[in-house]
């Protein structure tokens, strides 16, 4: 049975606990249970079993886990944090494994994975081709849903130089949509806003490096960026807006949507792999459900595809679609639309319907 491994790493303290079942940890002082974490050496989690693909191939995948928080992984030492996912690296190396993925910031580290996969003999991923296309599908099922049509539609992105934001900008300006792209660094904004003009002359585009203006009027937010920051201003937004959060740690808390169920926030990237697959561990998500970016190193090893794919940035139109075509060829689907972890009710949806029926007459 060919073979995979991912490379993650705990998305806050709290889902770090309930994984190993420590909740104690999480009446201990952070700072202490981070200096621990800091030292632990990579190790493997758990083994993925239970993937079957609709052409009938099995595979498995190793977890491996490298203990360091996104923040960590922001302010330590980047030639430290490297060498510990170069030593995840080799874990997986050493475990038989054809590819590795790299999942949340371990994505972001290494140039993008280029220094991983160069220290590495098997090849590397971080997923955010597959990222893009199950994000673009939710986003277009969740608008059917409330009734939002794409063309014109406003729809802010925010992070929109990014790996997963660019290419997610693209696919929405192809639709009709007047899209409006945010992030930090003007010229980056720029460039891609010339790229998409080339593509599609009349397309309707703005940049804007202020998130709570741009976020005003729109009707659908996407958030993919390298921030573990509550970014949104729930006070600005309109009733019925859909907020699609790709970034992982997320850049919307529950809490700051405390009495606004008017709005509805869709997790970007969460799909169903085929068969009866077990994690065998919990990180956050319902049974049987995975990141897309453990799903793509998934696809490419059914497809046998050892190459490095999304790295360095590496994503485009045409790789997020081969890998919608390769996904549904072996029996990869969107999950069922979720918001915090949790499936999206009839009720909810028509509670943001009615929100913005009002709203809007
Ligand atoms: N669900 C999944 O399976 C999955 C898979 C892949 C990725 N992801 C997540 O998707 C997110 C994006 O990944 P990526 O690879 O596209 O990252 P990336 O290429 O590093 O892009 C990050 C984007 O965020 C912007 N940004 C950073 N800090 C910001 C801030 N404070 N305010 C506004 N914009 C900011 C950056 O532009 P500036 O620096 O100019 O601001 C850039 O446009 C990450 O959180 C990642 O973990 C999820």
């Amino acid at each position: 049975m060919d073979k995979f491994a991912f490379i993650f790493h705990p998305l806050d303290l709290s889902l770090y606990a309930d994984g190993f079942n420590e909740h104690h940890l999480k009446k201990m002082k952070p700072s202490l249970v981070e200096g621990v974490m800091k030292w632990l050496p990579p190790f493997k989690r758990e083994t993925i079993t239970g993937i079957k693909s609709l052409t009938g191939d099995e595979i498995e995948g190793d977890m491996i886990l490298v203990s360091l928080l996104p923040e960590q992984i922001l302010s330590l030492d980047n030639n430290f944090v490297l060498n510990r996912i170069i030593e995840a690296g080799k874990i997986a190396e050493q475990s038989g494994a054809k590819i590795v993925g790299l999942g949340a910031y371990a994505a972001q580290v290494g140039k993008k994975g280029v220094l991983i996969a160069k220290s590495l003999k098997i090849p590397v991923t971080t997923g955010s081709s597959y990222t893009v296309s199950v994000a673009v599908e939710a986003i277009l099922k969740a608008a059917a849903m409330v009734g939002i049509k794409l063309v014109n539609a406003k729809i802010v992105i925010i992070g929109a130089t990014g790996s997963v934001g660019s290419i997610c900008s693209k696919l929405l300006v192809a639709q009709g949509a007047h899209v409006v792209i945010v992030a930090r660094n003007y010229s980056r904004l720029t460039e891609l806003k010339n790229e998409m003009l080339a593509d599609i002359p009349d397309a309707a585009i703005e940049i804007d490096g202020d998130i709570n203006k741009a976020i005003r009027d729109a009707d659908i937010i996407i958030t993919s960026t390298s921030t573990p920051l509550d970014l949104i201003e729930v006070k600005a937004l309109n009733p019925g807006t859909i907020i699609c959060d790709i970034s992982r740690p997320k850049n919307i808390s529950r809490e700051s949507l405390h009495n606004r169920d008017d709005i509805l926030v869709i997790e970007g990237g969460v799909v169903k792999p085929p068969g009866n697959v077990d994690f065998h561990f919990s990180f956050g998500l319902p049974f049987g459900l995975a990141y897309a970016c453990i799903a793509e190193t998934m696809i490419l090893t059914l497809e046998k595809r050892y190459e490095n794919y999304s790295i360095g940035g590496n994503v485009s139109v045409e790789k997020a679609e081969e890998m919608g075509r390769l996904a549904k060829k072996h029996g990869f689907k969107l999950a069922k639309l979720m918001s915090f972890d949790r499936q999206i009710s009839n009720g909810q949806i028509e509670k943001v319907k009615e929100a913005r029926s009002i709203f809007k007459n």
